[in-house]
């Protein structure tokens, strides 16, 4: 890890563990990008910014200024002044001009890293940790525009945001601020997406890179199912362990904007940020305006290296929670179990069955509130319904902790119903525009959270809740998009920020909620996965994966999540068959399986599930407790997709020092006279020599794997040597073809 400033070409230099980040200032003023990419020792490599080629700088050239910046490749674009390409940034004054050109002014290179006020954001230790801030300035708005960058001596991602003052005695107004912009270029380049719908969040997409625009961005006021703040440039042929990869990834739970722009000379620009639909802040003589940060990572190994990358610096310096490296609870949710019909007995007999199975923690999910016996009702009134459950919430909490399990309820907070004591008292804290009819969705309006009351009286809610009972674990959801952007509180001038403000007052709610409860364990959710991004991780350690618990489904979705989060942050439970979402019957060992990639848990009725799966989940909590540890700070190679070949599919972890692996393989559809699947392993020590195993379920040992014969007709033998990691990533592994279809199998690996 170094920041380094070459004075005599004026070269900032970034370098992390295997890349470089290089930045150059041409003409004495204009910031421009020249290289990301694997570390390189050179410095003097402003020769890539072609400002040596005609059209030439302005000084050199004044009489064709927009040719330079037609061309010149700006590490932070601006709009109205003769860069056509995509701007990163925009702003209106009180004349109604739009221009803004930013020169280089100042830069400071300092140990550790600052927080963003407000914001999630990756942290850094001054042992660990770099950061630069390049001021740039446009002097005929006496703007300040600061761009940040952070490297960390044991991770190859860059964390960069951007800081706006305004130094000037008038209003400005921000239409635009990207976090990060990175001018790049290329041929036959493809652009990976995540996205999706409820109940299918996060699947991946490779589209071809051609000229003009393409990205991905929210508008929900979330970030929602549809499309994921995450985008990957990358070469031809990327796979796993090939091709080079840039991606951005957005800390951030709001509305926004991932673009590329491929533009007349190959040049491509990316960049991410808040979406600028939607926006406008008005800055005022003396203040700053903060920019969520984006990470950077760039690969020339191919996906699982950036994989790895994001995993890594997410587990060490994104996630906070006290939880991160615990096993977390295995908690029984009773959604899909009961939904809204559910009394104290129901979920005591729940509790009582789960708790000799080795669950840990009954989590009551939505309908314990209020009026609420359905969904149309009762979200803002968070007081116990006593028709529901009998001798209150405090009595139901203590009967489940004499069980020995812990207690989890759900919440959603941000939410309002038209049907609602709160709605009768207070129908102007909803998200309204004043002589519109607003839309309802789910039969509910959104919080005005900009509302320092509203704020109040969500948190006073959790809190009386809390502080009532022995609550250990919170779900917060959010079951419904921003849409009627009006607030009865904000000024007219005011109204872009609407958005954005509701973010960071969740975000403040969720702070001061854990400042009050450092033990809380927070799960964070909305309709499924639709709030799942880093912004979100910095408050709560996992997060609703999805709300299909369809085992096969999940592995598409888990397949897109793993991507760029930890296992660890996976919500993921073993839940009822035919499921919910699909109707599919899976086998019970193998929900476990796919389930075990994430938290674990169980959603289901237990007093009402087939006698055979009962009995199987002793040795599925004992599966969670014997591996847990290795999933969850394990290193993730993916190594088949079901996604891509609608077969099979098969991930590892393996464990820092290589000694021991787990391989989880799921074949989803049986092949007639197909017995055995070859498949190379990967991320083990070539030289160390393994042993594999299988976990057997009804026994919960590992047994050896692997068979041999010695003649056609011999039974088949369990094989008992040991093959080096080389001959397992090369030549492979035999998988011997379940019988079936939605058969799962765990395979245990280990240093002999
Ligand atoms: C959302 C969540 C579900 C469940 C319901 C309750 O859809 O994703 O898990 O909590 O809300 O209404």
């Amino acid at each position: 890890m170094n920041i380094f400033f070459d004075e005599v070409h004026k070269i900032f230099k970034l370098d992390t563990p295997h890349t470089s980040y290089i930045m150059t200032i041409a003409d004495g003023k204009y910031l421009g990008h020249a290289y990301y990419g694997a570390k390189i020792e050179d410095t003097d490599v402003a020769y890539l910014t072609r400002v040596f080629e005609p059209p030439f700088v302005p000084s050199t050239n004044g009489r064709d200024k927009l040719s330079f910046l037609d061309c010149f490749p700006m590490e932070y674009p601006t709009h109205g002044i003769g860069d056509f390409r995509e701007d990163a940034f925009s702003i209106r004054t009180e004349d109604g001009h739009e221009a803004c050109e930013l020169f280089y002014k100042d830069h400071e290179i300092m140990r550790g890293k600052p927080s963003i006020q407000g914001l999630p954001a990756t942290f850094g230790l001054s042992a660990d940790t770099l950061t630069l801030r390049i001021d740039l300035e446009d002097p005929v708005l006496s703007l300040k525009v600061s761009l940040f960058y952070s490297v960390f001596a044991d991770n190859d991602c860059i964390a960069r945001s951007v800081q706006i003052g305004n130094l000037s005695n008038n209003d400005i107004y921000l239409t635009k601020v990207m976090s990060a912009s990175m001018d790049t270029e290329g041929e036959n380049l493809s652009l990976l997406t995540l996205n999706g719908s409820w109940a299918r969040e996060r699947w991946m997409q490779m589209n071809p890179l051609g000229l003009g625009f393409q990205g991905v961005s929210s508008d929900r006021g979330e970030s929602s199912h549809q499309h994921h703040p995450f985008f990957a440039l990358c070469s031809e042929g990327t796979d796993q362990k090939h091709g080079e990869v840039t991606a951005m990834h957005f800390v951030y739970s709001g509305n926004f904007t991932a673009k590329a722009y491929m533009g007349q000379f190959n040049n491509v620009r990316m960049m991410m940020g808040i979406n600028g639909e939607d926006f406008c802040w008005k800055l005022s003589e003396g203040e700053i305006f903060r920019s969520p940060e984006v990470i950077m990572t760039y690969s020339g190994t191919g996906l699982g290296t950036m994989t790895r990358n994001l995993h890594a610096l997410y587990r060490r310096h994104l996630i906070r929670s006290p939880f991160l490296h615990r096993p977390r609870p295995i908690l029984i949710n009773n959604w899909e179990a009961t939904y809204f019909d559910f009394n104290t007995e129901k979920i005591l007999a729940i509790a009582k069955q789960a708790a000799p199975l080795g669950i840990e923690m009954l989590v009551l999910d939505d309908g314990w509130f209020g009026n609420r016996f359905d969904d149309n009702r009762s979200l803002g009134d968070w007081f116990v319904n006593e028709e529901k459950l009998s001798g209150g919430l405090k009595n139901l909490v203590d009967e489940i902790n004499k069980l020995g399990m812990k207690f989890g309820i759900w919440f959603e907070p941000e939410m309002i119903s038209p049907e609602s004591k709160l709605y009768e008292e207070h129908p102007d804290w909803a998200i309204q525009i004043p002589g519109r009819t607003a839309g309802l969705c789910r039969c509910q309006y959104v919080l005005d959270l900009t509302r320092e009351e509203v704020k109040e009286y969500v948190f006073k809610c959790l809190t009386d809740i809390c502080d009532n009972a022995n609550i250990e674990y919170i779900k917060w959801d959010m079951n419904r998009q921003l849409a009627d952007l009006g607030s009865r509180y904000l000024k007219k001038d005011q109204m872009g920020e609407l958005s954005h403000r509701y973010v960071l007052a969740v975000y403040e709610i969720q702070e001061r909620l854990l400042q009050r409860y450092p033990n809380l364990l927070l799960e964070n959710c909305s309709g499924g996965g639709a709030r799942f991004d880093p912004g979100m991780l910095y408050y709560s350690p996992q997060i609703w994966c999805s709300d299909d618990t369809d085992a096969i489904e999940r592995l598409k979705i888990q397949e897109g999540t793993a991507l760029i989060y930890p296992l660890s942050t996976m919500g993921a439970h073993v839940s009822d068959c035919p499921n919910h979402a699909v109707g599919r019957n899976t086998p019970f060992e193998t929900r476990g399986y796919v389930a075990l990639a994430g938290t674990f848990g169980y959603e289901l009725d237990v007093t009402r599930i087939p006698e055979e799966d009962r009995a199987m989940i002793p040795a599925q909590t004992k599966m969670y407790h014997k591996y847990h540890e290795l999933v969850a700070e394990g290193d993730y190679y993916r190594l088949a997709s079901y996604a891509s070949n609608h077969l099979y599919d098969a991930y590892m972890v393996v464990s820092e020092d290589k000694k021991e692996a787990l391989l989880t393989y799921v074949q989803v559809l049986m092949r007639p006279n197909f017995h055995s699947r070859k498949l190379r392993l990967d991320g083990l020590a070539e030289d160390k020599m393994y042993k594999i195993y299988k976990y057997d379920i009804s026994t919960g040992e590992e047994v050896p794997y692997m068979t041999e014969k010695t003649g056609p007709s011999a039974a088949a033998t369990p094989r008992e040597s040991a093959l080096s990691g080389k001959a397992l990533m090369n030549a492979g592994l035999l998988i011997e073809s379940p019988w079936g279809d939605f058969k799962g199998i765990l395979l245990v690996i280990r240093e002999a």
